[in-house]
């Protein structure tokens, strides 16, 4: 599948995807995973875009499964993926053969059954620390389980003040998860609705149309002038719908200016 991803759509998802590959360190292999925010008004394509992260992320197998809060819409955002209304239900199913290993997490409104953000990351967490048991010379030894969590609008797990998240799990996930091989993908509508505790722990953040006061909020953003000039928009009305800028944290290069947008095909190919 990843051999039809036009060129320009793979090199954005390998600058998102990168902090999670397998890499050595003092003669371990590691795999710190990645914090990635798409940022973005309504129907501007965040979920789309960050679909195709996961699935990119599955498919480079630099993790093993997906887990997705996805409770909003009465359809699933991940079509493909097994769909199940609570952790509950789903440790009481657990794996099966031929499943796409992406779960989703979408309640019962009929049933009365809900799922936190909350949850779906205590899951997440839990997955985290049991590792996965590897016998090596007669000896049990414990290695990561590298898996994505996403989190669709992390406002909503977020406290009043706006900055911090009321889900301690999602924190946690988005503080630890790097030693654990966690990579962690959020979306928000407003950028004041952005923590500032997975501000400061994303490696990549993508700004999709943003209008108003959200526009305002990017000079405390601490992002190159030249990006927020071009997030802004030729007449401060903001990037088109589908368009984005593309922030990786510790990246020394200068921004090299550019406004992206996945192709449709790319799109649909995850829908
Ligand atoms: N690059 C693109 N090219 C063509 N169509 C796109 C592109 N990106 C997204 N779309 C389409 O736009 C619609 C909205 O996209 P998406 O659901 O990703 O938006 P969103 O930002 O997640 O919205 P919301 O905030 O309401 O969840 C979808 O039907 C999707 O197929
Ligand atoms: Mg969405």
């Amino acid at each position: 599948m990843s051999d039809n991803i036009p060129a320009a759509d793979r090199a954005i998802l390998e600058q998102i995807v990168a902090p999670a590959a397998p890499q050595k360190k003092h003669g371990m292999i590691v795999n710190e995973g990645y914090r990635y925010i798409a940022l973005g008004e309504s129907g501007c394509g965040k979920t789309s875009l960050m679909r195709a992260v996961v699935y990119y992320t599955l498919m480079k197998r630099y993790a093993g499964f997906a887990l997705v809060h996805d409770t909003k819409g009465i359809f699933a955002e991940y079509p493909k993926s097994v769909q199940v209304s609570s952790t509950a239900e789903w440790i009481a199913r657990g794996w099966k053969q031929g499943d796409t290993p992406v779960v989703s997490f979408r309640g019962d409104p009929r049933r009365d059954i809900t799922v936190s953000a909350q949850e779906v990351a205590e899951l997440s967490l839990l997955y985290a620390r049991q590792g996965i048991i590897v016998r090596e010379n007669g000896v049990d030894v414990w290695k990561p389980n590298p898996h994505v969590t996403v989190i669709e609008e992390i406002s909503e797990a977020a406290t009043e003040g706006r900055k911090n998240v009321a889900a301690p799990a999602v924190l946690k996930l988005a503080e630890q998860g790097r030693k654990m091989g966690v990579s962690l993908l959020c979306t928000t509508q407003e950028t004041v609705n952005m923590p500032a505790v997975l501000r400061s722990q994303a490696t990549s953040i993508t700004f999709g149309r943003l209008t108003g006061t959200s526009l305002n909020y990017l000079d405390q953003c601490n992002l190159p002038p030249e990006m927020i000039k071009v997030i802004k928009g030729p007449k401060g009305g903001g990037l088109p719908n589908y368009s984005f800028v593309l922030y990786i944290k510790g990246n020394d290069e200068p921004w090299d200016g550019k406004v992206h947008k996945l192709s449709e095909e790319t799109v649909s190919m995850f829908e």
